[in-house]
């Protein structure tokens, strides 16, 4: 090769170095440059999840865009590592130090990404106990989606010197014992492993609360349960609890709520706005029919998003309740209102009121 054309590729190669180096992070998460630490988080699961490399066995360029996917994220999600890449580029992450990689950050997130997707596991490696924890949620964060940063201590063992016996079990041994004479015995027989201890390790943990998660709903982190000296650790399961909202109450998918109007209002129509869990507003206009109490108006998809399809929402049921005025009427009020309603014929009404009779 000329010397020339050895210069040639020298510089393709360093071209194509800085096309590596210059990777855009906000567009490989699809999020704008302003994003909150939640939307960057939100993206970042919500792409692992479609480009994950289980998903896409012999797909390279889904590999190569899941690798892209992290390293994106390892960036933006640290503050610091953020702010040198706003101002110097990817380059300038590396030169930061720690040539980048190494740690995954899929890890912090649960493994149980593919819904019902538990790996395969032998039932004959002994496992250490699952570990269950309640985690407090708003439903105001079931509904938009969340994040909680948990950090666990957990116990892990880690290799120390020596060695331990391990892996026992009984065999039968045969021994010649003269002419004609065997005897068999059984002898129990170990391997030696190297041997370990128990040590505290802190993990952070990003628990996510799906858009639409559900009272009772498990977030399972694979293997981050109790450990196992000869076998696999538990699983460590986050269950949902949803607090009490003092506004809505859910069930299903279906969302609640009671409004109480005046009887001015029960009777001329109104227009009002109720503020939904994520402040959008759901406008309600009352202009044709009186409003009685007990009336009950359906809004369709202003429920809960499902939490299988995001897209797909319940119902809010809007109960009304008239509050009466606590007022004395003069006899001509009374006489305006009787030539208003003119319901002289209808008779007062006993009845029991509970259902079944
Ligand atoms: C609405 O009012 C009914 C009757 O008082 C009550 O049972 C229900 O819990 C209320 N719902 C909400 C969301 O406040």
């Amino acid at each position: 090769m000329n010397l020339l054309g050895y210069f040639i590729l020298l510089s393709a190669s360093s071209l194509l170095g800085f096309i590596e180096c210059g990777r855009d992070f906000y567009k490989i998460l699809g999020v704008p440059k302003n994003a909150n630490a939640n939307q960057i988080k939100k993206a970042y699961r919500k792409l692992a999840k479609e480009l994950h490399p289980d998903k896409h066995p012999d797909d390279e360029l889904a590999h190569e865009k899941f690798q892209d996917l992290g390293a994106a994220y390892e960036v933006l999600s640290d503050k610091e590592k953020r702010s040198t890449y706003d101002r110097h580029g990817e380059e300038g992450v590396h030169k930061m130090g720690g040539g980048g990689g190494g740690h995954d950050p899929f890890s912090s997130f649960f493994g149980d990404f593919f819904g019902g997707g538990h790996q395969e596991r032998d039932d004959q490696t002994p496992r250490g106990a699952d570990v269950v924890v309640d985690l407090f949620v708003t439903l105001e964060e079931a509904y938009n989606g969340h994040f909680v940063e948990v950090k666990r201590r957990k116990a892990v063992y880690k290799q120390t010197s020596g060695t331990r016996q391990c892996n026992c079990r009984h065999e039968m041994r045969t021994e010649q014992m003269g002419m004609g004479r065997f005897q068999m015995y059984q002898i129990k027989v170990c391997d030696d492993c190297p041997n370990v201890k128990l040590v505290q390790e802190t993990r952070t943990l990003e628990v996510e609360v799906e858009v639409g998660a559900y009272d009772g709903h498990e977030q399972v982190f694979t293997g981050e349960g109790e450990p196992h000296i000869e076998g696999e650790p538990g699983d460590l399961k986050f269950r949902m609890r949803i607090h009490k909202h003092s506004r809505f109450e859910r069930k299903g998918d279906d969302l609640y709520t009671n409004v109480t109007i005046s009887l001015q209002d029960a009777l001329n129509g109104f227009e009002m706005d109720i503020e939904h869990l994520d402040g959008h507003k759901v406008h309600i206009v009352r202009d044709k029919v009186v409003t009685w109490p007990g009336a009950r108006l359906r809004k369709k998809d202003e429920g809960m998003p499902s939490i299988t399809d995001n897209n797909q929402r319940g119902l809010l049921y809007i109960t009304f309740d008239v509050d009466f005025p606590r007022t004395e009427l003069t006899s001509e009020q009374k006489a305006a209102v009787m030539e208003l309603l003119k319901q002289d014929s209808v008779k007062p009404k006993v009845y029991n009121g509970l259902q079944g009779f």
